[in-house]
């Protein structure tokens, strides 16, 4: 098979797949001028190079696939923070605290390119899936590789508690993963299980890349442990926000599928607020299951909206931001920790 063949793409995959993105041009204005009032723009585009750099390769599928998903972009919120925390004590290693920020933005492409095997997604950040262009073994290995990358990547890291925090991320990421949420009630059981899953999944590296990036810039114990809060809280809400979008938002904002939680029975917290505020026996029956048709999914959404669930889920991931911004009382103001607030309330508002 060519690397420009697969098994199921069409031409419009392929037009969607074309546009680079590589620049940090491609954020939007608000982020770029938010970056720019903390001086990390010139980082940015700094990591963007360097990312696309280490896509090069011998095989010409981990090559193009590699240079494929690092062209998709994406709001490099990880690696931001990562360079943000790298500054808050008012120091700046920029050269160490890029390959803090590459290490996680790696970690974070890996997961992504596996994670859209798994839950069989053929769109993400407005481009084709690597499974879904090139086929799941190509998949499967350019993960692996974008993986061997981040470690590669950490090694030049020279403090080694960056490998401990973000090797401890990627087995925490696996762990959550393997543990579904497998029901939505009694809801204090559900949200005891979405939130094991939501913090182990995603709030984990945030937390890491803060971590990271704090250790970085000479921050104490008390420093990456504050920091590291402050990541945690920002992730579970960024987490909720991404459920909620699977919920209002449509795919050519998200860049890629809405519905896909519950067209794969995965069991989100709107659908857990819904089914305690509805009773609907139909909620009750969907939740877990997946293959739903597209008349099931339009409903659930609407009954699910109907439920006012999409305004309590969106004032839990509020909580989290608030706590969020609450640890970073424990640093004094600067222009970092401004943009790590205003990030913050970034992450609630965001549409994709
Ligand atoms: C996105 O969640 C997925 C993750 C945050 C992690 C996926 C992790 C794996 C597949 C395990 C392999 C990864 C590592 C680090 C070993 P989502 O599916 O809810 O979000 P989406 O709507 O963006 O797909
Ligand atoms: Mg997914």
């Amino acid at each position: 098979m060519s690397i420009y063949e697969t098994q199921a793409s069409t031409d419009a995959d392929h037009a969607a797949s074309a546009e680079p993105s590589t620049t940090v041009q491609s954020l939007s204005t608000s982020t770029r001028e938010r970056f720019a009032r903390a001086g990390i723009v010139g980082e940015l585009q700094a990591l963007e190079d360097l990312l696309l750099a280490r896509t090069a390769s011998h095989s010409a599928y981990i090559a193009a696939a590699g240079a494929h998903t690092v062209q998709a972009g994406g709001k490099r919120l990880r690696a931001a923070l990562a360079l943000l925390a790298s500054r808050l004590r008012g120091t700046s290693h920029t050269e160490q605290a890029l390959h803090t920020a590459a290490s996680v933005e790696l970690i974070h492409a890996a997961s992504l390119v596996h994670d859209d095997l798994v839950d069989h997604t053929r769109r993400r950040r407005g481009r084709v899936t690597v499974h879904a262009l090139w086929d799941n073994d190509v998949a499967l290995m350019v993960g692996d590789y974008f993986f061997a990358l981040a470690a590669a990547e950490m090694a030049l890291c020279r403090d080694p508690r960056i490998i401990t925090y973000y090797a401890q991320a990627v087995q925490t990421i696996v762990e959550g993963e393997l543990n579904p949420v497998t029901t939505v009630e009694p809801l204090d059981s559900a949200l005891q299980q979405y939130l094991y899953k939501t913090g182990a999944k995603t709030a984990t590296l945030f937390a890491a890349g803060c971590k990271a990036g704090m250790a970085t810039g000479g921050g104490s114990e008390d420093d990456i442990a504050a920091l590291g809060h402050y990541g945690y809280d920002l992730g579970v809400a960024f987490q909720i926000v991404d459920d909620v979008l699977d919920f209002i938002g449509d795919e050519k904002t998200l860049g890629k599928p809405a519905g896909n939680d519950l067209r794969e029975g995965t069991i989100t917290l709107p659908l857990m607020y819904a089914v305690e505020q509805s009773r609907s026996d139909f909620l009750r029956d969907i939740a877990g299951v997946s293959g739903l048709s597209d008349e099931q999914v339009a409903q659930a959404i609407a009954e699910v909206k109907q439920a006012g669930a999409i305004e309590r889920t969106q004032q839990e991931a509020r909580a989290y931001v608030e706590r969020a911004v609450a640890h970073l009382n424990h640093f004094a103001e600067s222009p970092a920790r401004q943009t790590m607030i205003e990030l913050a309330w970034f992450v609630i508002q965001r549409q994709t």
